[in-house]
């Protein structure tokens, strides 16, 4: 039986990383998935790169930072398709209220949210906001 310590072992894992304060904390959750043998790209919003550096994400998943939808170099490497398709799931850590809107409403006018609707992997979201923004009518009928 495997033990707890490799049973991340080649799973494929899109890191997605949104807006908020929590964004720190992504970076330790890279860490440790990579600790336990996953293969991690990480796909941040444009707002994640405020509380967090590429150059971080990048050292630690030994991935390119993927970002922008329009990104010709990257997509000829791999497509927002095929990274769609290439994670056997996806975590999105922290969740902004934004960003859980954008994707119950179904938009897709960024990478990260064009990705959740173009996959089949299930996706789990790590919602982090201020209370009140957590409370908030449109939030929990969202959520
Ligand atoms: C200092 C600061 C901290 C923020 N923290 C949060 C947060 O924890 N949760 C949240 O939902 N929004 C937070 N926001 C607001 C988001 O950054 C904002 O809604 C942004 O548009 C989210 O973009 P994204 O969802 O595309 O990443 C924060 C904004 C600032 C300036």
């Amino acid at each position: 039986m495997p033990s707890a310590t490799t049973s991340l072992q080649h799973k494929k894992i899109l890191l997605g990383i949104s807006g908020g304060i929590a964004a720190y904390k992504s970076v330790l959750l890279l860490r440790l998935l990579r600790q336990q043998g996953a293969l991690v790209r990480v796909v941040a919003t444009r707002e994640a790169l405020q509380f967090v550096t590429p150059l971080t994400l990048e050292a630690l998943s030994g991935e390119r930072l993927r970002v922008d939808l329009f990104d010709h170099d990257a997509e000829r490497a791999m497509s927002h398709i095929e990274l769609a398709r290439w994670a056997d799931v996806i975590i999105i850590a922290p969740t902004t209220a934004n960003l859980m809107a954008k994707i119950a409403l179904g938009l897709a006018d960024d990478l990260l949210t064009t990705i959740c609707l173009a996959t089949t992997a299930p996706l789990f979201l790590a919602p982090a906001m201020n209370v009140m923004m957590w409370r908030a009518a449109t939030t929990q009928h969202y959520y």
